[in-house]
């Protein structure tokens, strides 16, 4: 029996078609308890987190980038990753850490999520993060890394085996 972290690590799955299913308040606040346990650099704490479930602002939020954004057309709920990055010169890494935990707890607990890139990307006309930054009202100092898009699965995928450890990746002493 393998190791109950590689386990969960194994089930955890970008999921892009999501059930109309509502999700309770409760199970949204225990995804967001994971982004808020995430540690910081020098202990910062520079993330922040808009949660939306309102369908509109959703699809708007969906076109504020060309391609990659799907997840959003039928996701229950949203949870936009900002950090103050006047606060923290390394805010990337931080929100980062967060939006992951955020993943991983959403898979414990039978959601699927999926990550939208935002920092660095645009849409057609505009960069992605000023579309949401107007879209959400945040205030100039935050940074947006990225939206994941969240729900119960409408779409399956298999875990991860152990075809996923490649260790050609791994150098042990040096290069
Ligand atoms: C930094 C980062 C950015 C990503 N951006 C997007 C995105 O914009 N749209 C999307 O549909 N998936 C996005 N993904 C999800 C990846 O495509 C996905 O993690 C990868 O294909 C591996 O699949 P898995 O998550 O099921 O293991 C992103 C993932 C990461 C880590």
């Amino acid at each position: 029996m393998e190791n109950q972290i590689l386990q969960v690590l194994k089930n955890r799955r970008s999921i892009r078609r999501f059930k109309e299913e509502k999700v309770d308040k409760e199970i949204i606040e225990q995804v967001l308890k994971a982004g808020l346990l995430a540690p910081s650099s020098k202990n910062k704490k520079p993330v922040e987190f808009i949660v939306v479930e309102d369908k509109e602002t959703l699809l708007g939020l969906k076109d504020s980038k060309d391609k990659g954004t799907e997840g959003l057309k039928t996701a229950s709920f949203a949870i936009v990753v900002i950090a103050d990055s006047q606060l923290s010169d390394v805010w990337v890494e931080d929100a980062s850490i967060a939006a992951i935990l955020i993943q991983i707890a959403a898979s414990e607990l039978g959601l699927g999520s999926c990550w939208i890139q935002i920092r660095n990307r645009k849409n057609d006309t505009v960069d992605s993060e000023d579309e949401v930054r107007k879209i959400l009202n945040i205030p100039d100092k935050y940074s947006v890394l990225s939206i994941m898009a969240l729900g119960y699965k409408d779409e399956d995928y298999a875990s991860y085996d152990d075809k996923a450890y490649d260790f050609s990746k791994v150098h042990y002493g040096k290069y």
